[in-house]
C-alpha cells in the first residue's frame, strides 16, 4: 500500500491539487483539515472558550468525528451528523486553527488519521503528515506559495462566488494563521527533512500535479 503525504500552509492549493492527484492514481484522498474543523465546529456551537484548555480537553471526550465517502468525495462526521457542508466558513478555519495547538484536540484524531493509512493507497494533506502522522509516507511533498499569491487566489475565489472580500485583510488573516500553525508546540506546520518542496507561486494547477505525479513515479 502506497501513502502520499502533502503538508503546507492555508491556501497553498492543497486539497485541489491532492483530489486531483487521488483521482488520477486511484488513492483515497483524506483531508485531516476537515477533521480539525469539525471538532472547531462543535467548539463554536458549545460556545467554548477557544483559550480555556482544561474545558477543551473535557469536551474533546464528547467528540467523535469519522469520515465517510460518497462518490468518491470525502465527508465529514460529528457525532453522528455530516457537517461537511458546515466546515468551510472562516469562523470555523480560524477556531481549528487555534484549537489545533492542543494536544487533546490533536490526540482525538491522529489514530484516525493512521488507521486510514493502514487501509488503502492514500494521499492525506494537513500540517503535520509527513513530520508526524505518516512518518513513513512512500513520498512527501511540502507544498508552498507566497503569502501574497495565496492571498490573491482566496480573494478570487470569494469574488467568483459573489462574496464580498477586502485582499489586505485576507493577507492579514494568512498571515495569522500561517503564524499560528507554525509557532504551536505539538506537530507545527513545517518542512519534513525528507519531503519535496514544491512552491507553486508561478505553477498552473496541472504543473503541480505533474511534478507530484512524477516525483511519485520515482519512489514507486
Ligand atoms: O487545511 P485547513 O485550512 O482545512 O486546516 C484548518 C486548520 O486545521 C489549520 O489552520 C491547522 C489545523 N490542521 C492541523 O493542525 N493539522 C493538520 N494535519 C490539518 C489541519
Amino acid at each position: 500500500m502506497y501513502s502520499i503525504a502533502i503538508d503546507g500552509p492555508a491556501g497553498a492549493g492543497k486539497s485541489t491539487i491532492a483530489k486531483t492527484i487521488a483521482k488520477k492514481l486511484e488513492f483515497i484522498y483524506v483531508d485531516t483539515g476537515a477533521m480539525y474543523r469539525a471538532m472547531a465546529l462543535f467548539f463554536i456551537r458549545s460556545k467554548i472558550d477557544d483559550t480555556d484548555e482544561a474545558v477543551i480537553d473535557a469536551a474533546c471526550k464528547n467528540i467523535k468525528v469519522s469520515i465517510a465517502y460518497e462518490n468518491g468525495m470525502q465527508q465529514v462526521i460529528l457525532n453522528g451528523e455530516n457537517v461537511t457542508g458546515q466546515i468551510r466558513a472562516e469562523e470555523v478555519g480560524n477556531m481549528a486553527s487555534k484549537t489545533s495547538a492542543y494536544p487533546s484536540v490533536r490526540a482525538a484524531l491522529l489514530d484516525l488519521q493512521r488507521d486510514l493509512a493502514k487501509t488503502a493507497d492514500i494521499l492525506m494533506d494537513g500540517r503535520d503528515i509527513g513530520t508526524n502522522v505518516l512518518p513513513d509516507a512512500d513520498l512527501k511533498i511540502y507544498l508552498t506559495a507566497s503569502v501574497e499569491v495565496r492571498a490573491k487566489r482566496r480573494y478570487d475565489e470569494l469574488i467568483e462566488k459573489g462574496q464580498e472580500a477586502d485582499l489586505a485583510v485576507i493577507e492579514e488573516d494568512i498571515k495569522k494563521r500561517d503564524h499560528q500553525d507554525m509557532t504551536r508546540d505539538i506537530a507545527p506546520l513545517k518542512q519534513a527533512e525528507d519531503a519535496v518542496l514544491v512552491d507553486s507561486s508561478g505553477m498552473t494547477i496541472e504543473e503541480v500535479v505533474d511534478t507530484v505525479i512524477r516525483e511519485f513515479e520515482k519512489v514507486k
